[in-house]
């Protein structure tokens, strides 16, 4: 199969590094460009990352003495060479958004990490299985964009993969009304390692800035519905959250609790979550976890260093499902907040808009 063409830009960082290692023998995708800041502009990418690479695995050897671009004066030099690309930049909301519209304005689909563009009404925020349907936004993006081919979608915030996907198949059967959720996040969500950040080192930080907005209201959107030209977020459930910095690497972990309209047993939850699937299933796509949902019965899992890679870091991990005092029930949650979180989630997100026809490999 002739594979697509796929362009970086924020190559160099954290979750671009991410999205390196995870071309790296990609079924349908290989990497065309790379591009970052002005800084790293006409080097290499091994020049440009330096020692800041973070991967467990080495820089692949293909990718070495690719010259990496600069992500805003390069533009058209990215876009001829790729068929669409992943966005992952550390710049202002605004330049973010205008850097983003002027790649989907020259023809290349943007699969962005970014949040800038979350709130923008007919821009789909994608968890592929939770919400595939909202991809029917994008020929109303691209009228709005005066594009034939180029559009935005972007994936939500690291913290909420924890406990939005099994709410999902909760919520939809039995209505959720009342959330309330902590979660505890890794430090590489601050695109940080414990050699960056010696303070995190036996540290707990009880502030992430602007974490516990985008916990509460994401999903909203998420669960939203696409009315006219617009994705119109839904009401209901009302979530409150506490986000915490605590020092693991890697991983998400929250600590839920629930109330519903309906009541469900805890056995109807759990085969609930057992049964979910979405289109990443059912198509097959390369990045798809098999068991998205996964509930452990052991008292002390998941852990975030034991579980949080399962299914290469694709999929949910659940345990210590059980009734509450206060809400319906209670349970633990955990997510990789790279790879699902980021990179490959944004890499099923383009997986899913490659099978359903909305990126071509036009070269
Ligand atoms: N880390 C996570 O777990 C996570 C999860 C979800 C979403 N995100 C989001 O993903 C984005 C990137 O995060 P990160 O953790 O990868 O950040 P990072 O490690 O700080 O990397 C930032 C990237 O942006 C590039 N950049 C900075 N200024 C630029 C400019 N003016 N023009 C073009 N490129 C520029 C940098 O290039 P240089 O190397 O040349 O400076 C670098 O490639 C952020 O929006 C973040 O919120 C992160």
């Amino acid at each position: 199969m002739k594979k697509y063409k796929v362009g970086i830009i924020g190559a160099t960082g954290m979750v671009g590094q991410r999205f390196v290692t995870l071309m790296e023998n990609h079924p349908w995708f290989e990497l065309a460009s790379l591009a970052a800041s002005s800084r790293s502009a006409g080097k290499t990418y091994e020049e440009a990352v330096g020692g800041r690479w973070m991967m467990q695995t080495p820089i692949p050897e293909a990718v070495k003495n690719l010259k990496v671009l600069s992500a805003e004066t390069d533009i058209s030099k990215v876009t001829d060479a790729v068929n669409f690309v992943f966005s992952a930049v550390d710049m202002k909301k605004d330049e973010i958004k205008a850097l983003e519209e002027a790649y989907a304005k020259a023809e290349c689909p943007v699969v962005s990490n970014n949040s800038a563009h979350r709130w923008t009404p007919d821009v789909p925020m994608l968890i592929p299985e939770v919400n595939p349907e909202h991809i029917a936004i994008i020929p109303a993006q691209r009228k709005r964009l005066g594009t034939r081919n180029g559009f935005i979608t972007v994936k939500s915030n690291c913290s909420i993969q924890s406990y939005v996907p099994p709410f999902h198949p909760l919520h939809r059967k039995f209505e959720l009304t009342h959330a309330l959720v902590c979660t505890y996040q890794a430090i590489s969500g601050a695109s940080k390692t414990f050699k960056t950040w010696p303070e995190m080192v036996e540290n707990v930080i009880p502030y992430i800035g602007g974490e516990e907005e985008k916990s509460e209201s994401e999903p909203h959107k998420i669960w939203g519905k696409i009315t006219g030209n617009e994705i119109i977020p839904s009401k209901v459930p009302a979530i409150t959250t506490q986000c915490i910095r605590v020092p693991a690497l890697d991983g998400h972990m929250a600590a839920v609790f629930m109330r519903f309209k309906n009541k469900p047993e805890i056995d109807e939850i759990k085969q609930l979550w057992h049964d979910f699937k979405g289109p990443p299933q059912e198509l097959k796509l390369p990045s798809a976890p098999k068991q998205f949902l996964h509930y452990f019965e052991e008292e002390n899992r998941p852990q975030t260093k034991l579980d949080c890679t399962l299914e290469n870091g694709m999929a949910i991990s659940m345990g210590r499902l059980r009734p509450d005092t206060q809400y319906d029930y209670k349970f633990v949650s955990l997510s990789h907040n790279t790879l699902r979180g980021a990179a490959g989630g944004a890499v099923l997100s383009a997986e899913l808009l490659c099978a359903e026809g909305y990126i071509e490999r036009t070269s």
